[in-house]
């Protein structure tokens, strides 16, 4: 019943504008007419616009406008000055991604609006539509009545047409760390996720969800709301109104200043965007958020080189040893300890993992905790002035290590966390960036565990977005590709900045080593790949072999199967694929070769199957050697997917080889379970694959 009111009044909606409002309506739709926008002015002559999918509402009537502090709002007694649209189709290249080359094709209505009386402000309203959904943004120009512009909220809504099931995770200004929730869109409640025991900082202040943010129509529909080309402006949550099944950005605030962001004519905002797909595995296709970005600025960037890499990280999560010197540093409750002596990045042990990465060709090593500080890093307010990344602690030889690894031929990543001492981190930045440039470093891990100092900032406010693209374009003069932890949400910037390289951003590995709610659940990953994953690279960390963790962390463990983790090499894309696990677990097993062959750079992607929250089988093929890899994962339910082969190359003869759960197999009961097996197969062939209960399965189509 409720359905159909809501689709009359889109069907009155429609009716109004065609019949009364002619000269104050427009409409543009997908290059494949799927997709289709009405931009309009209300009896108020207020912005709004509408979206449909072959016909059908998506978007009802939904309000647009801004609230200032000092000028009043901007909002209504518009006029419609100018109507224009265009077609634009380009294909660009990626320097490493996905797939190499991207197809670019959109319709853009632009409609120019301005304020009838007062202060006649103008501004644009852009909309690009693809066929796999839109964005649009508001453009202000240059203007006597609007220069320096202080924005206290954006009242863009969202008025979806039913009561969707959602994939949410809680609105948070600090954080993503946060499990999915998988509920009607009227039963949204942000709020009971606030105080989360292992989270060193949240601030959820309304019932508002993160995005991307994806639901499924009860007709089958899927529709992801995010934003691109987030620059100089704060990130945004959704807002939810249960009642009216309405959501509005909340832009993220500062405790600094009255308002929310800080602008000058003339700017433009991101884009609002809308990916709608008809499966679930279209959405992951989708690249409507990359192509609402700028080109390249960089130039050449044959330097960016992605990489597998291991760690001296997962040790310190598990408690094995430390990042600092004298003390320890427990990740499940912060707290400090007294010295025992186990620190983690030593020489020794450093050439121990060199040794190891040459061996089995590695690309490159992450060392955390070499530089002096940890000792204070967490739980205190005396952080800044603590890091300086250029003085190592007296157990560690930095040239020695460089020059060891050189020899060895193993890149290695440099790490700076921050621990949210934000301004010392930008008086940092030119040595740090130099000693990197000393040594030939060409890829960063940064972090920003803790609340931001400067006190009243939040992870997602505009300032912190000014401070993430600080650091790109540092990173950028030095060649350096960067992987940020605790960032700003990915936007697609990675076109633009293509150092931009991968992020975390979401609930990663690190969370089963010592979260105290029992770490990441099967389903986690199955939602990550339809949701986070459409914003871009991730650094999730896959490939735990030791999956119970003991004898280091008896309350913990990893909720997959030791199959489901080499899939993730295939299933979660990012440039910079950690191989997270401690070499002693991969020695002599034959599992690793799995991780040892699988590409991190792609010449294409095909997701072949998929529900949210439930499955999803991806294969990519590599750049240069032609070779394919798949993989499949599931949440608990065990199932059998069968997949063709036919993305393969007909003319070529491939090895191929499965990694698959056992037929025991099980994520809680017996996680490491496993079977190799080489397959007979062409492109003509179809595969079976059985998944455990949280399994997975991964295929390695090797080019003879
Ligand atoms: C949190 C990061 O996500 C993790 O990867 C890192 O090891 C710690 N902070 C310490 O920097
Ligand atoms: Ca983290």
């Amino acid at each position: 019943m409720y359905k159909l009111l809501k689709m009359t009044a889109w069907a009155f909606a429609m009716l109004a504008v065609s019949s009364c409002q002619l000269d104050t309506q427009s409409h543009i739709a997908s290059p494949d007419g799927n997709v289709s926008v009405n931009v309009f002015l209300l009896e108020n002559g207020q912005a709004a616009y509408t979206v449909a999918y072959k016909g059908e509402a998506v978007l009802d009537t939904s309000a647009l406008g801004f609230e200032f502090l000092d000028a009043p709002e901007l909002k209504e007694g518009l006029e419609i000055l100018q109507i224009r649209s265009r077609s634009f189709s380009e294909q660009w290249e990626m320097p490493w991604g996905e797939q190499r080359l991207v197809d670019n094709t959109f319709n853009e209505l632009t409609v120019d609006l301005a304020e009838k009386d007062n202060l006649k402000r103008t501004f644009k309203l852009v909309f690009r539509v693809y066929d796999d959904g839109l964005g649009f943004r508001f453009e202000f120009p240059e203007q006597e009545n609007m220069t320096e512009v202080l924005i206290t909220e954006e009242n863009t809504y969202f008025n979806l047409t039913d009561d969707h099931l959602v994939w949410w995770t809680p609105g948070d200004w600090d954080i993503y760390e946060h499990l999915y929730s998988t509920t009607r869109f009227s039963e949204i409640d942000a709020l009971s996720k606030r105080d989360h025991p292992n989270l060193a900082q949240t601030y959820i202040p309304v019932n508002a969800v993160n995005t991307p943010v994806t639901m499924r129509t009860d007709d089958g529909l899927h529709l992801s709301f995010h934003e691109a080309a987030l620059i100089d402006y704060a990130g945004i949550t959704l807002e939810i109104d249960k009642e009216n099944l309405q959501m509005r950005n909340n832009l993220v605030g500062t405790e600094r200043e009255e308002y929310k962001v800080i602008q000058r004519t003339p700017f433009v905002t991101p884009w609002r965007t809308l990916q709608i797909a008809e499966n679930a595995g279209q959405l992951i296709e989708s690249n409507l958020i990359v192509n609402l970005n700028e080109p390249n600025k960089l130039g050449d960037v044959s330097w960016l080189k992605p990489a597998k890499y291991m760690g001296i990280w997962w040790e310190m999560h598990l408690g094995k040893s430390t990042w600092d010197y004298t003390g320890t540093q427990d990740m499940s409750t912060w707290i400090g300890a007294e010295p025992h002596g186990n620190h983690g990045a030593t020489t020794e042990n450093a050439m121990y993992y060199i040794d190891f990465c040459a061996e089995h060709g590695i690309d490159a090593l992450l060392i955390e905790g070499w530089y002096t500080g940890w000792e204070n890093w967490i739980g205190t307010d005396a952080r800044e002035g603590i890091f300086d990344f250029v003085t190592p602690y007296p157990d560690f030889d930095l040239d020695k290590v460089n020059a060891y690894a050189k020899q060895k031929g193993v890149r290695l990543v440099m790490h700076h966390e921050t621990s949210s001492a934000v301004t010392t981190y930008e008086q940092q930045l030119d040595t740090a960036y130099a000693l990197m440039s000393h040594y030939g470093y060409d890829m960063v891990k940064t972090g920003y565990v803790g609340t931001i100092i400067p006190q009243g900032e939040y992870h997602h406010g505009q300032w912190m977005v000014n401070h993430y693209m600080r650091v790109i374009q540092k990173a950028a003069e030095h060649k350096v590709m960067v992987n940020a932890h605790e960032p700003i949400m990915a936007t697609g910037l990675r076109r633009t900045y293509p150092n931009d390289a991968t992020r975390e951003g979401l609930r990663g590995q690190e969370f089963n080593a010592w979260a105290t709610d029992g770490g990441n659940p099967p389903e986690h990953l199955p939602i990550v790949a339809f949701t986070r994953m459409l914003a871009g690279p991730i650094d999730y960390t896959p490939g735990i072999f030791n999956i119970k963790l003991e004898p280091y962390r008896d309350e913990n463990q990893v909720n997959t199967t030791l199959a489901q983790q080499l899939a993730l090499y295939v299933v979660i894309y990012g440039p910079m694929q950690m191989v997270a696990d401690l070499p002693v677990y991969y020695k002599g097993h034959p599992a690793f070769q799995f991780i040892k062959d699988v590409g991190v750079d792609w010449e294409q992607s095909r997701v072949l199957n998929g529900e949210v929250g439930e499955y999803v089988t991806i294969a990519r093929e590599e750049r240069e050697t032609g070779n394919w890899f798949l993989g499949s994962i599931t949440n608990e339910e065990a199932r059998e997917i069968t997949i063709r082969t036919d993305f393969l190359d007909p003319a070529a003869t491939y090895k191929v080889i499965l990694y698959a759960d056992a037929d025991d197999a099980h994520w809680d009961d017996n996680p490491t379970a496993y079977k190799i097996q080489e397959l007979d197969v062409d492109n003509t062939s179809e595969i079976t694959l059985r998944l455990a209960s949280g399994g997975g399965a991964a295929i390695s189509f090797l080019k003879q």
